[in-house]
């Protein structure tokens, strides 16, 4: 049993539930940081469920859907590498779109399985930088949010999803870049009038995430894929889009 196993109850029983949380701060509205014990404890014990609260912020999910609709060409398998607990996947569920799942994370996969028992999702436990998390098979399009920047072997990841995106099918990677800083994320909050969690959520990630340049990602691409790959950003600048086709 891991630490994230060990203490996953820990976060529900002090906080009871989120829609309780949410009263409880209406009546703090204007009181900064006051969810950060909450944050924290999560980003300590239980990951998944940070992350599933961060998909629950209007901000973070809208970015996340632009993002996707964004992409354009085909999408009728799609894989999502470090899908986390998998509410993005289930937010683009559509008929006659398959879809599968990829984390590291036991964690996360079984807090996916639990919350959505029926998803139609394919879900996997695999690295994104070993061509086993693909089981053989090539995919439409292949998403990543949060992942690239976080990966040590980035040309491997690269390397890995343009070896398994079939013909004209196209890779997309989402990240936050070098402007997510801890004050561009409080004047974001500030500017978009954000509900106090979500504030403290923005301005955490903006503290713990780490940061990317398209231009890095740019550099490691053979240049006939470079020269046409797209860079859209979000959040003021705070976050980027890349995304390629595979010809
Ligand atoms: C920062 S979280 C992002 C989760 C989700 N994509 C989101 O945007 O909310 C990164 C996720 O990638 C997973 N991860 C990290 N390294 C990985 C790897 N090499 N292969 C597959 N998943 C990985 C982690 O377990 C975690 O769920």
């Amino acid at each position: 049993m891991n630490i994230h196993q060990k203490f996953a109850f820990i976060p529900d029983q002090i906080s009871i539930n989120i829609a309780a949380q949410l009263e409880i701060g209406k009546l703090f509205e204007g009181y900064i940081e006051l969810y950060m014990p909450y944050i924290y404890s999560l980003m300590l014990f239980n990951r998944p469920k940070l992350f599933h609260l961060l998909m629950q912020q209007f901000w973070y999910r809208d970015v996340l859907l632009q993002w996707y609709r964004s992409i354009n060409g085909k999408k009728a398998s799609v894989i999502e590498l470090g899908c986390g607990p998998g509410e993005f996947l289930m937010r683009i569920a559509q008929p006659g779109v398959s879809l599968t799942g990829v984390d590291s994370s036991e964690d996360m996969l079984r807090f996916f399985r639990r919350k959505h028992p029926s998803a139609p999702v394919t879900l996997r436990r695999g690295d994104a930088l070993s061509s086993d998390c693909f089981a053989g098979q090539q995919y439409d399009l292949i998403l990543a949010a949060s992942l690239i920047n976080v990966v040590r072997d980035k040309r491997r990841l690269l390397a890995n999803c343009i070896d398994h995106t079939s013909t004209n099918g196209s890779v997309s990677f989402f990240f936050p870049t070098e402007s997510m800083s801890r004050s561009n994320a409080e004047r974001y909050a500030k500017t978009h009038d954000l509900p106090s969690l979500s504030q403290d959520l923005l301005t955490t990630w903006a503290t713990n995430a780490r940061k990317l340049g398209a231009e890095q990602i740019l550099s490691l691409l053979p240049s006939s894929i470079a020269n046409t790959a797209q860079v859209n950003f979000y959040l003021d600048e705070m976050a980027c889009s890349l995304t390629f086709s595979v010809h």
